[in-house]
């Protein structure tokens, strides 16, 4: 009797091949699920990332309510046309202090994981206030009312906390002084050693073009401006990491 009768055997009886099935299924999943009960961190640790500024977190949160994500992803797959396209593929650690993240499925606009240091504050301004004077086919909303909103800064520490809470190593130091950064990173005649050493490689300056005033527009500006620029690819080894 070859090991393909007894086969046989388990094929004919239903109940037989049904705890079969379920033994290899449960085999199969442990082996997947167990390591995760052990293993401290799934993601793989890149250097330069860092959670968010103040006035980051302040642009993405607007970026959120305004449903950017409804056209524009944030994950760049790796595929050669994606990453000829828009750089680097994008990594785990990349969106790991996002809540919620926003890799997105929906491309009506371009992705916008590298979208940072690729034009100067005074495109975005423009192309925010109205996208067809800078790109004549766009079909994207103009969002001209960020430049003359005022930007919320009273919740800030808070918004922190609530971050913290969830995972995102916001430091005491970083609450703290979160009411500080926010108006240091925007204010191009502040003191801004603290916040440059608080969250290295922020962009500092005005953003909207108007100096006198923190808009929701300086926000996010200041966030789109950070996306994908804090992960320095030139020292990361695509197969084995770090080199
Ligand atoms: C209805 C869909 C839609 C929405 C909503 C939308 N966009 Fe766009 N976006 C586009 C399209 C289409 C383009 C490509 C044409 C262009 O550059 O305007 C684009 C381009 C962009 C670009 C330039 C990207 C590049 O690499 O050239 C940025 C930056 C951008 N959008 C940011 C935003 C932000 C921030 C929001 C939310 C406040 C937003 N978009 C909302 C459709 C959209």
């Amino acid at each position: 009797m070859s090991i393909l009768d007894k086969h046989a055997t388990l094929e004919r009886n239903a109940t037989l091949l049904l705890v079969g099935s379920l033994l290899v299924v449960s085999i199969g999943g442990i082996v997947e699920i167990a390591p995760l009960f052990y293993l401290e961190n799934t993601i793989e640790k890149v250097e330069g990332m860092r959670p968010y500024s103040p006035l980051e977190l302040a642009g993405r949160d607007i970026y959120v309510r305004e449903g950017c994500y409804v056209c524009h992803s944030q994950m760049i797959r790796p595929f050669r046309d994606e990453v000829e396209r828009y750089g680097h593929y994008s990594l785990a650690a990349e969106s790991m202090y996002d809540h919620p993240f926003q890799w997105g499925s929906k491309r009506t606009g371009p992705d916008l994981a590298r979208v940072g240091d690729r034009y100067s504050n005074e495109w975005h301004v423009q192309h925010m206030t109205e996208p067809r004077s800078v790109v004549p086919e766009s079909v994207m909303p103009s969002y001209a009312f960020l430049k003359e909103t005022t930007l919320d800064v009273n919740n800030i520490a808070a918004n922190l906390k609530a971050n913290k809470a969830v995972g995102v190593p916001y430091t005491d130091e970083m609450i703290d002084n979160a009411l500080a950064d926010i108006k240091a990173q925007s204010d191009p005649n502040a003191d801004t050693s603290g916040v440059e050493a608080r969250y290295p490689k922020a962009k500092l300056g005005d953003f909207d073009g108007n100096q006198q005033r923190l808009t929701e527009m300086d926000a996010l500006v200041a966030y789109l401006q950070m996306l994908g620029t804090l992960v320095d690819f030139s020292t990361y080894d695509d197969t084995t990491g770090y080199r």
